[in-house]
């Protein structure tokens, strides 16, 4: 199969919109890989704070960028583990302090590109669901499937806040709420690669809907899809 030929779901959209969960299911219905992307740019942005790098040293996390090791692996549990120069740093990569390291290096534009291969390489045989910002703008634009999720930010910022309780990590919902917003602001208003749906996405709106209802959508899309 030509790289062309393997298709691609792209499945966009902010942070707590339930991008990551849908997309894991869909793949596993499906069959096919999964690119977490974020998890790429939270890796750059812990290994810059392991290196004590400043967030403002554009070129010291271009290098960092290129350089550091992210591996994927399934644990015996079918949890996706994500190694960071070799560290198992999955529980790192969740924070907040990740996130919003990972929100500021993303802005680059060097990272970016410097990123831009290694997120194509995923795309393998039989299919890839590429989850992320920008994969159906900037990444896979040629992805014959499009989804753009979306959610009120008071539910996302409620999804997180039952997430993080429930790893015993005390927040509260208005600094997340507060939080999100500010995310969304500057993943939607950066220069190179802004937070939008693709044209040609679908958008599906997830606030008040179970998981199954959105991945029936969402699988409706591909054809011949596994039951
Ligand atoms: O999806 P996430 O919360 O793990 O992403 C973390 C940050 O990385 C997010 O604030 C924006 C950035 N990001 C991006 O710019 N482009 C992507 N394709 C994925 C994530």
């Amino acid at each position: 199969m030509t790289e062309a030929a393997i298709p691609v779901l792209t499945i966009d959209g902010p942070s707590g919109s339930g991008k990551g969960t849908i997309s894991r299911v869909v793949a596993g219905r499906l069959g096919w890989h999964y690119l977490d992307s974020g998890a790429l740019y939270r890796a750059v942005g812990v290994a810059a704070g392991w290196a004590d790098l400043d967030l403002d040293d554009a070129g010291a996390l271009v290098r960092c960028a290129f350089d550091t090791g992210i591996g994927f692996r399934d644990d015996a549990a079918g949890e996706l583990r994500v190694l960071v120069n070799g560290h198992d740093a999955t529980d790192e990569l969740r924070t907040e302090t990740a996130g919003a390291a990972a929100s500021a290096i993303a802005a680059i534009p060097e990272v970016r590109s410097a990123l831009k291969e290694r997120q194509r390489a995923f795309r393998k045989a039989p299919g890839l669901v590429a989850d992320g910002r920008d994969m159906g703008t900037v990444i896979f634009p040629d992805a014959a499937f499009k989804v753009f999720l979306t959610a009120s930010a008071e539910e996302r910022a409620e999804r997180r806040y039952k997430q993080l309780k429930d790893k015993g990590v005390s927040v509260t919902l208005d600094g997340l709420l507060r939080e999100i917003l500010a995310r969304d602001a500057r993943d939607a208003s950066r220069a190179v690669a802004p937070l939008r749906p693709a044209e040609d996405a679908v958008r599906i709106d997830t606030t008040g809907q179970g998981i199954d209802s959105v991945v029936e959508r969402v699988l409706a899309l591909v054809p011949g899809r596994t039951a």
